[in-house]
């Protein structure tokens, strides 16, 4: 087990964990190697082994069944698919990238924004019912921003539940976070995890859904892939190759150890110089994709969002938190970068 007491932090200068790394341990590479080898010698580069392999480790770290994506846009673009938001309305943070917005609009949805909490910087039960109630969504996206799990997602889940609105967690940012055990992505009706080059693990693209409901799953298997044999869907080509499902796999099985690694360095580093860090409930672990402090910060990766999507689109709504959250947080770097790897 790697922990911070291998990692050696230069008394002067930047620290390792601040200059940016991609979440790839180098002691991974002979095994990766090894499984493109397979994937070489298999002549099946796409829809084979190691897309199940990956998805059964997805699944085993998650609790929950996994489908393969190139990206988390396909994806989502299946669960609002599946969710028929056509013509409907979808609920939406503003203080989100804007892959959430976009992805309800591209599936033919309106999209209605809703402010964050200044705690958690997720979004908040209290504007979440408000605008549930106003717009009568049929789907609603709750995004789990900077790498924890938004405080309110039992409510909320509860409330969408006895609602009827399908509710996606964007996990884009949650890669290995947990609250009493249970994962991101296991709350509503279905999770969306990025695999893009910056996330806490990553494949370079790729993404992958996670759901508890079998005709979820179902329908996002065929989504992926043009809705292959029948043609009942209007999906198109979002299929994971096994080259990439390969990385995958290596990284799934390596994600608890950066988390530990990171939750250890922020402990043992940052905690004690940054007093006005994001505080976490009980039984709450962060992946901590971003360490959030509530301070502004010249020397940092900046903020997880400058800009809400409500202003980038120009919707005339007032969000004061979101609108609060742009102005008041940083973000302090951590990278994973155990000292094998330096
Ligand atoms: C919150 C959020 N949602 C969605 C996405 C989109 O992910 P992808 O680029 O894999 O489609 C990202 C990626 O950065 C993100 O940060």
């Amino acid at each position: 087990m790697t922990t911070a007491s291998r990692h050696s932090v230069p008394e002067r200068g930047t620290p390792d964990f601040a200059r940016f790394a991609i979440g790839f341990d180098q002691r991974d590479r002979a095994r990766l190697h090894e499984l493109i080898d397979q994937v070489l010698d298999s002549g099946r580069w796409s829809e084979a082994d190691m897309q199940a392999r990956f998805e059964a480790a997805w699944e085993e770290h998650n609790g929950l069944p996994a489908v393969a994506c190139s990206s988390w846009a396909g994806g989502a673009l299946a669960a609002l698919d599946f969710a028929q938001v056509q013509g409907e309305t979808v609920l939406c943070p503003s203080n989100t990238f804007m892959a959430t917005p976009l992805a309800a609009i591209r599936a033919g949805a309106t999209v209605q924004f809703v402010d964050c909490n200044r705690d958690d910087l997720c979004m908040t039960f209290r504007d979440f019912e408000a605008k549930a109630d106003r717009h009568k969504p049929r789907a609603a996206f709750l995004v789990h921003i900077g790498g924890h799990i938004a405080f309110e997602v039992e409510a909320i889940a509860d409330y969408c539940r006895e609602h009827g609105i399908f509710l996606i967690e964007d996990c884009a940012h949650a890669h290995g976070a947990s609250w009493n055990g249970r994962r991101p992505g296991t709350y509503g009706d279905a999770g969306v995890y990025s695999l893009y080059a910056t996330k806490t693990i990553s494949t370079g693209e790729g993404g992958v859904l996670v759901s508890g409901r079998p005709e979820v799953l179902d329908h996002a298997r065929l989504y992926r892939n043009y809705s292959k044999p029948m043609y009942e869907i209007a999906g198109l080509n979002f299929r994971m190759s096994e080259f990439t499902a390969a990385l995958g796999l290596v990284q799934i099985k390596r994600l608890p150890e950066i988390v530990a690694w990171k939750n250890e360095v922020a402990r043992t580093h940052l905690d004690p110089i940054h007093a006005g860090r994001m505080e976490l409930p009980a039984g709450m672990v962060s992946g901590l994709y971003k360490y959030i402090v509530f301070d502004w910060l010249e020397k940092s990766t900046g903020r997880v969002y400058d800009e809400p999507c409500h202003r980038i689109m120009g919707h005339d709504v007032e969000l004061p938190n979101t609108d609060w959250v742009a102005r008041n947080h940083s973000c302090v770097p951590l990278y994973y970068r155990p000292s094998e790897a330096a």
